[in-house]
């Protein structure tokens, strides 16, 4: 089975269960100095952590080039990413693609930081489609026109992407939630990561921001096998389906979708996003 059932959405048997996110919702505490990326999958989840590494370390690539991502940022929803987050010294970098109803109930009244990345979900499909082909802990896609369908139900790994965005938005006032998008990280590279150094409270100079953006950079990560997942033996990872450093750019859903497809997108995206603003998906328009 590649999939579990918890309170009514799917997730990936592999390293998680019904026993651990029980424990991640109702026990697990955040600290106050806790830093958490929260994403749904394949939004620029690992090039956030690559970036968050480097602006905690001034910029300096030798703790995200010696030590895997998921051990420098664990996944707080697999049991045994938890172990490995349990030990650490705060400030702990953590990392969740758990829908907001099912993140640990601590958050509510801590300060940790979440960091929520949001991406043009045609590009999530596409992205996500594409990993579903190489890592086993996903379900195989199917054709895009079984995928889209799929994906648009929410009958995927961690739910409806619109249901999962809705809910974290819903938390966009507070201080101690930052939104980025993908698409402004392309655009505005500079920016976000002063933003983002604001955010970890570190004063960077502008050498030191220029090697997080380079060291971040899509070609950089792709060369970086703590990043790269490249470590993952094929047993969870068939890497002759893919790779996870695919292409890394915004728009590629208009070389996988047809028309149609698009047009049925765009009118469930209308339906189920209605009263949410969201008009920071670059100039992509959704
Ligand atoms: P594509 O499949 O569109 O290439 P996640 O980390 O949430 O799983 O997201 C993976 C997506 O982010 C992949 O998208 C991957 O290529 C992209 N990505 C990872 N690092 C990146 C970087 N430095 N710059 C741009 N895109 C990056």
């Amino acid at each position: 089975m590649t999939y579990f059932t918890y309170k009514g959405i799917l997730f990936p048997t592999v390293g998680s269960s019904v026993e651990t996110l029980n424990y991640v919702e109702n026990e697990f505490q955040l600290l106050d100095d806790d830093i958490v990326t929260v994403t749904y999958p394949k939004s620029g989840t690992n090039w956030m952590l690559e970036i968050l590494g480097l602006i905690q370390h001034s910029g300096d690539p030798s703790w995200i080039s010696s030590i895997p991502v998921w051990d420098r940022s664990p996944w707080i929803e697999m049991s045994d990413c938890l172990d490995t987050a349990l030990k650490y010294p705060p400030p702990r970098f953590l990392t969740s693609h758990l829908p907001i109803q099912h993140f640990p109930k601590s958050f509510h009244h801590s300060k940790a930081k979440v960091i929520y990345v949001l991406r043009n979900p045609k590009d999530v499909l596409v992205s996500n489609y594409h990993f579903s082909k190489s890592f086993k802990g996903f379900q195989d896609p199917g054709t895009m026109e079984e995928f889209l369908e799929k994906f648009l139900t929410g009958n995927v790994a961690f739910g409806s992407w619109f249901d999962h965005v809705r809910g974290w938005m819903e938390l966009k006032d507070r201080p101690n939630f930052f939104l980025v998008t993908y698409e402004e990280l392309q655009q505005n590279p500079q920016d976000s990561v002063k933003r983002l150094c604001h955010i970890l409270g570190k004063d960077l100079n502008s050498q030191q921001i220029d090697s997080v953006l380079e060291n971040a950079s899509f070609q950089k990560m792709k060369e970086n096998s703590m990043s790269n997942f490249s470590l993952l033996s094929q047993e969870f990872f068939d890497h002759k389906k893919g790779k996870f450093m695919r292409k890394g750019i915004s728009g590629d859903w208009k070389n996988h979708l047809t028309v149609a497809q698009n047009e049925y997108f765009d009118r469930v995206y209308q339906e189920k996003m209605q009263g949410v603003n969201i008009t920071s998906y670059g100039t992509e328009e959704c």
